[in-house]
Order: C-alpha cells, then sequence, then structure tokens
C-alpha cells in the first residue's frame, strides 16, 4: 500500500443522523491527530460544503460525546448539492480551504452525491455507512441500526404490558424507508405475532388467518415497517372489516429510534470506521466505503455500494417460523 501525505482532510455528516456518528466523528478525530493531519468538520452536510461552514473538531470534546446520539457536526438532506451549480460551489470551499481529501458519514444518498461529486473533484472521498435502516450493501450493519432496534424492543415490550393488560391488538410501526431489517430485528426479539416488511409484500391471508384464530382473551402484537406498502391505517382497516369487534390500537415509534445513547455495538462500530477511513485515506484509497463484513474491514468502490432491499434466505425461514 502506499503512504499517501494528506494536508487538511475534512469530515462531514449527512442524511437521517444515527446513534454512532460521534464515535467515528471521534475515531477520525484521534487517528488525524495520530498522523499529525489537519482535519475540520463541516457542518450541516453538504449543506455546509456548498455554505463552506468549516469548523475545528475538538477531539477532547468528542472523547466525552461517544455516549451522545444525534451528531455534532448537524446533519442535512440537501436539495442544492444534487444541482451542478451546488456542486461546483462546494469545490470551489474545498479548493479555498486547501482540503485534498473528504470524508462522509452517510446512507446511500451521501454515497450517491459522492460519486456524482467525484465528475469535477478528483481528491479521494471515504464513505462511512451510518443510517439505522441498515440498507446498504457492503457492510453487516451500518452505524445506529443496533440502536435503534434497541429502542424499538425496549419500547414494543412497554407496549406489550398495556396490550396484554387490555387483550388489545397492536399495530406497531418502526422505521426503515425502503427496509425491514428494523421491523424484523425488532419483531423477532420481542416474540411478535407478526410482523409486516416492504421487501415480502404484505401477506394479508396469513395475517387474517391468524386473527380470525385471536381470541380476545391475549393481546397480538403486528411489527410493520414504514416502508411497508399497504400501511399501517389500511392493514387495521382490513383486520376490522373481518372483525369489527376488535379493539386495535397503532403506534407509531418514529424518531425516538433515531436518537438516544449509542449501543456499545454502535460505539465500536464508530471508532473503528472512523479510524479505518483516516487509515485508507493514508494507504492511498479512494471512492470506497469503510465497512465490516465478517467482523473484518472491507472496502467497497462507491459505484458498488448499492441500496440493499433482501432479505436473506436464513430470515426469510425465520419470519415464516416466527413472524407471519
Ligand atoms: O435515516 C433513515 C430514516 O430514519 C428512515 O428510517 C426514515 O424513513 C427517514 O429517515 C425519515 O427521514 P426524516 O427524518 O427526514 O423524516
Amino acid at each position: 500500500m502506499k503512504n499517501i501525505k494528506h494536508r487538511h482532510i475534512a469530515v462531514f455528516t449527512s442524511g437521517g443522523d444515527s446513534p454512532g456518528m460521534n464515535a467515528a466523528l471521534y475515531g477520525i478525530v484521534k487517528k488525524a491527530e495520530q498522523s499529525g493531519i489537519r482535519l475540520s468538520g463541516i457542518r450541516k452536510g453538504y449543506e455546509g460544503l456548498i455554505d463552506g461552514d468549516l469548523v475545528p473538531l475538538d477531539a477532547h470534546k468528542l472523547q466525552k460525546m461517544i455516549h451522545r446520539g444525534g451528531t455534532l457536526l448537524k446533519t442535512a438532506r440537501s436539495k442544492r448539492f444534487l444541482t451542478l451549480e451546488g456542486r461546483q460551489r462546494a469545490l470551489e470551499n474545498l479548493q479555498k480551504n486547501d482540503i485534498d481529501a473528504l470524508i462522509a458519514i452517510g446512507g446511500d444518498g451521501t454515497f450517491k452525491g459522492l460519486l456524482a461529486f467525484s465528475e469535477i473533484c478528483d481528491i479521494p472521498f471515504i464513505g462511512i455507512p451510518g443510517t439505522i435502516d441498515n440498507d446498504i450493501s457492503g457492510t453487516d450493519y451500518t452505524l445506529g441500526f443496533d440502536s435503534a432496534v434497541n429502542t424499538a424492543i425496549e419500547n414494543i415490550d412497554k407496549i406489550r404490558d398495556t396490550a396484554e393488560s387490555h387483550n388489545r391488538i397492536f399495530l406497531i410501526e418502526v422505521m426503515g424507508r425502503d427496509s425491514g431489517y428494523i421491523a424484523i430485528h425488532s419483531g423477532l426479539c420481542t416474540g411478535t405475532d407478526a410482523i409486516l416488511i416492504p421487501e415480502s409484500g404484505t401477506d394479508f391471508m396469513d395475517l387474517l388467518d391468524k386473527i380470525k384464530n385471536y381470541h380476545s382473551e391475549d393481546a397480538f402484537l403486528i411489527v410493520i415497517s414504514e416502508g411497508d406498502e399497504i400501511g399501517a391505517e389500511l392493514v387495521a382497516s382490513k383486520i376490522k372489516q373481518i372483525n369489527k369487534d376488535v379493539d386495535l390500537r397503532i403506534t407509531r415509534l418514529g424518531h425516538v429510534q433515531r436518537g438516544g445513547n449509542p449501543s456499545a455495538l454502535d460505539r465500536m462500530l464508530g471508532i473503528r470506521l472512523g479510524v479505518a477511513a483516516v487509515d485508507a485515506l493514508l494507504q492511498g484509497r479512494e471512492n470506497v466505503m469503510a465497512g465490516i463484513l465478517n467482523n473484518q474491514l472491507h472496502f467497497t468502490p462507491f459505484e458498488e455500494v448499492v441500496k440493499q432491499h433482501q432479505v436473506t434466505g436464513e430470515f426469510q425461514e425465520l419470519l415464516e417460523l416466527f413472524g407471519k
């Protein structure tokens, strides 16, 4: 591997925040410090890149923020960066500040942005997968997924207490724009009666059969991913069609899943990927995403990083056994 000397690296967080982003920033700042590289933070993702919103990153401050969700650098979903004009302004800011490498923490939209940017900007980029949805190939887990699942589990356990007290049916919607990973994991870990995810299509027949046999001396919990094409309201109305007397409630867990203290796994993942991103730049890598596959660091070119919708055969079997 080459030994490249960078003078000034910049880092930003982009898209939906996810627990563990601060730990990744801490990993980056420590490794940059050790390597004698100047490091700047860019606030508010691509928006800050366009506006030249640069701040110094303080290792000591980040050390004390490993346990905090959210992102010290703030984040945004930038419409302006989708335009060539926006990207050109971003390039001018990089040149003005002598930035010779960029690290971005975010989801697949963030990596698509980097790919588009690479057409006009030739400094190396490294990506770190940060999204609670766990819907990116090239890594077993994305930063924040484990924490979000733990938050969902904690809340579903609480819902079970009240559901069982009233013998109610609960439809619990969890996050995952196009992906059912949070639903599968949180549903399996809380022993829910059904799990509805976008990848397998909602199978009403199975669900309605189960509901028919449901006796009102028990609770019935259904976890539904927000990405499910039918949606919680329609599922609820179908259930009421077959049994108008059911006592049913819908709970949307929503953005609580994005916040809160990162789990041990997400803190470790953040630190490992943060250090690996700076290392990758020193080794001369460019335009790759750092991930962990089988507990080993793995680098995937941006072109090969795809939004992952598939639910593997093993998980499909688990769904058949426990969640249908
Ligand atoms: O970051 C991923 C995610 O939390 C998805 O699960 C969800 O669909 C989306 O972001 C919500 O985005 P926003 O916070 O912009 O409403």
